[in-house]
């Protein structure tokens, strides 16, 4: 009967539910309380996207195994640029691995800010990200890293999307994955950085 053949697979897919979700959705929800234990709402936001002040970066729908290696080289020293070392770093050095999996799993389970619809204003900034690269890593609108180890730019906090440009150009951040994208630096001032923040903030 056809009933029976549906019911079977009703239930092996039920079992691969219990083994494959569940403990993933266990993760998830880990990640929401610590999320909340550890204090990380006071500065990034109870939603991880609306954060304290300026300079202060978005993170809900961020790449996972992006956010992962950053919060491993904050806790190793190796990313020390911008204001990490005075606010986040004590709380980062108390974390353990599989708490930062947990974290990072979660925040990237919240639905990314933008949706990718470019400004209605035509910037400055689009041409140039462009035409110096950009686009190439950091994807259409900003929202389509090329990797899983890239991040999301698109209307990311401007005042922070200029400060970790002119880092990573300078090399005070250097990090993770930043020396792919440090020599492509220089074909930008720090007036087209600042254009090309205000432009990807913007995108909806
Ligand atoms: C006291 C404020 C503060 C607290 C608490 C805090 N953060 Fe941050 N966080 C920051 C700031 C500021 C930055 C950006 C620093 C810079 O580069 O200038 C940042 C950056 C990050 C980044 C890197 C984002 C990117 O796009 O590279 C991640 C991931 C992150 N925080 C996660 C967390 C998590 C998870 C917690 C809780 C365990 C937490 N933060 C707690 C202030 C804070
Ligand atoms: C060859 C690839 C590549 C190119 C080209 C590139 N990027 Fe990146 N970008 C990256 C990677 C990889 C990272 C993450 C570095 C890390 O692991 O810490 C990054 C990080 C960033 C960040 C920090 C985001 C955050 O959440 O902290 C900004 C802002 C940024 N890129 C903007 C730009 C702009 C603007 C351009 C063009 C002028 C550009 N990138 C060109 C690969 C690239």
């Amino acid at each position: 009967m056809p009933f029976d053949g549906s019911k079977n697979k009703l239930s092996a897919f039920g079992l691969a539910l219990s083994v494959f979700v569940f403990p993933s959705l266990a993760a998830a929800a880990d990640g929401k309380a610590l999320y909340e234990d550890k204090g990380c709402t006071a500065c990034h936001g109870e939603d991880a996207k609306t954060p304290l002040e300026k300079g202060y970066p978005k993170l809900a729908g961020q790449n996972a195994d992006y956010m992962l290696q950053q919060l491993k080289d904050v806790k190793s020293g190796a990313r020390k640029n911008g204001q990490i070392v005075d606010t986040m770093k004590p709380v980062i050095d108390e974390l353990k691995d599989d708490e930062m999996k947990a974290l990072t799993s979660y925040l990237a389970s919240l639905k990314w800010d933008s949706q990718g619809a470019p400004p209605a204003k035509t910037l400055p900034g689009k041409a140039l990200y462009l035409t110096k690269t950009c686009i190439a890593c950091h994807g259409k609108e900003g929202m389509k890293p090329l990797m899983k180890t890239y991040p999301f730019l698109a209307g990311q906090d401007k005042t922070y999307l200029l400060t970790q440009m002119k880092d990573i150009g300078s090399k005070a951040r250097a990090n993770g994955l930043a020396d792919s994208m440090q020599p492509v630096m220089h074909l930008v001032n720090d007036k087209e950085k600042a254009q090309i923040a205000e432009y990807l903030s913007l995108v909806k």
